[in-house]
């Protein structure tokens, strides 16, 4: 059976970022929780909870929604993940960065 998402990660302007596929679109935010700065992964890319329902911080739990990046559960609820523009053609995605 294959996923219905999938995620990758990569760094631009030595920041880490991440893109997921979701519910047939893509999303991409900045690789960072709103409660403490750190990765949210838990383990390397991969970024959904076992319902692959949600972006779950690997620290402490927190849950975000995929398509909006925002928190709907843990100590940062109601905060947002940086997100990040992107344009898709054919089978690549870009992703735009500018740094702040
Ligand atoms: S660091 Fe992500 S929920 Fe605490």
């Amino acid at each position: 059976m294959q996923s219905k998402t999938r995620s990758a990660k990569f760094v631009i302007n030595n920041r880490s970022i991440f893109v997921v596929f979701f519910q047939g679109n893509f999303y991409a935010y900045l690789n960072e929780c709103k409660h403490l700065a750190v990765e949210l992964d838990w383990e390397e890319a991969n970024f959904f909870d076992n319902n692959q329902e949600f972006i779950v911080c690997s620290t402490h739990g927190a849950l975000y929604d995929p398509v909006t990046g925002l928190c709907v559960s843990g100590p940062c609820k109601s905060k947002s993940l940086g997100r990040l523009e992107l344009t898709e053609h054919e089978e690549e995605v870009e992703v735009f960065y500018d740094g702040n």
